[in-house]
């Protein structure tokens, strides 16, 4: 196994940050890449008990001897990208393209005061979109124009495919997920890219040739913020009641909730041409399955679940997650084939 690409299968918030967070330690990549729109993203990652919540950096920041990168489709808020390397001391592992979009000062401004924007469609707020725009019309500016990132700044594709060419391990991690797309989503309320697993290599420099694996991540029920439709939507009593009521990483606002969606997965994986699923919050469907590291332990009911995940894909779920913390991993990958 070399070169693995994890994507978002619902419509953001899957758990990303734990699936890759947990794989940076079991895999030990050399390079973990991030693609994806921007600092819009919030991934929660748990390591010896502290909470840690990344905008920019690779979730394989628990991992000190991954490097860390960022490739060149990916907007960069220097602001927020300072702080988390500052935050880390990851000063020394650390790269950034230097063909980055950058997000400024005005394209924030304008995401939180456009009606359209904030007010129907229900972004982040966090530049991404406006700082799009400006690098479609070809006017704004990359990171190579930004003295505080010079340090950073270098050529990303080049480093992860010399690193693929020489049989090294290297995650590539998406943001987002598939039906926030902006060409497989739920169109108009979709961020401002695509996100799909062929996007996220597009974003940092690789061609589908060089790619093993796709993990393509479902959480246990479909969460949403923003707006947009939400198949199977539960009132937020309702959603409360199961304890799927989420606050949002970036925004703090209440996320939208829905039974796990069959019809969805099935067309996840076939958008993203997966070839695993890791499935996240498991221990909140089925409480008995808190903390849980081995298959054979779960109870029928839960085993049936992944079954009928499987047979509505037709690709098997090679890892399961029990709760927060990275240790608290069913991994199936060995058993199953993929190591
Ligand atoms: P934008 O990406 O900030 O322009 O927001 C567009 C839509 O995508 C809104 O519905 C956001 O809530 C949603 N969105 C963007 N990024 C994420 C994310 O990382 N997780 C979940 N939803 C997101
Ligand atoms: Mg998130």
């Amino acid at each position: 196994m070399t070169c693995t690409v994890i994507v978002g299968g619902f419509f953001g918030d899957e758990g990303k940050g734990k699936i890759m967070s947990y794989l940076s330690l079991k895999d030990n990549p050399k390079i973990a890449v991030r693609g994806g729109v921007g600092p819009n993203a919030g991934h929660t990652v748990v390591f010896e008990g502290k909470e840690f919540k990344l905008r920019m950096l690779p979730s394989a920041i628990i991992n000190k001897s991954t490097q860390l990168m960022i490739g060149p489709g990916v907007l960069v808020d220097p602001n927020v990208l300072l702080r988390e390397i500052e935050t880390f001391s990851a000063h020394d592992r650390v790269k950034v393209d230097r063909q980055c979009g950058v997000i400024e000062e005005k394209h924030i401004e304008m995401d939180r005061a456009d009606a359209y924007l904030k007010g129907k469609i229900g972004t982040t707020g966090t530049g991404c979109g406006p700082a799009n725009v400006d690098r479609v019309k070809r006017v704004g500016k990359v990171c190579r124009d930004i003295e505080s990132l010079s340090k950073y700044v270098d050529d990303v594709p080049l480093l992860v495919n010399e690193a693929i060419a020489k049989g090294e391990t290297v995650h590539v991690e998406g943001t987002q997920g598939t039906f926030i797309s902006l060409f497989h989503g739920t169109y108009p309320f979709v961020t401002s890219k695509d996100v799909t697993a062929s996007a996220i290599c597009s974003d940092v420099g690789i061609g589908p040739k060089a790619v093993d694996d796709v993990i393509v991540v479902f959480k246990a029920y479909v969460t949403r913020v923003g707006g947009g439709d939400l198949p199977g939507e539960l009132p937020p009593e309702e959603a409360e009641k199961r304890g799927w009521l989420e606050k949002a990483t970036v925004t703090g606002r209440i996320r939208r909730s829905a039974p796990f969606n069959f019809d969805l997965a099935r067309r996840a994986v076939m958008l993203n041409s997966a070839t695993q699923i890791a499935i996240t919050k498991f221990d909140v469907l089925f409480p008995e399955t808190k903390n849980l590291r081995e298959f054979s332990r779960l109870p029928s009911e839960a085993k049936k679940m992944i079954d009928r995940i499987e047979d509505a894909t037709g690709v098997p779920v090679t890892i399961i997650s029990t709760g927060a913390e990275a240790e608290a991993t069913i991994d199936r990958r060995k058993e199953l084939g993929f190591l």
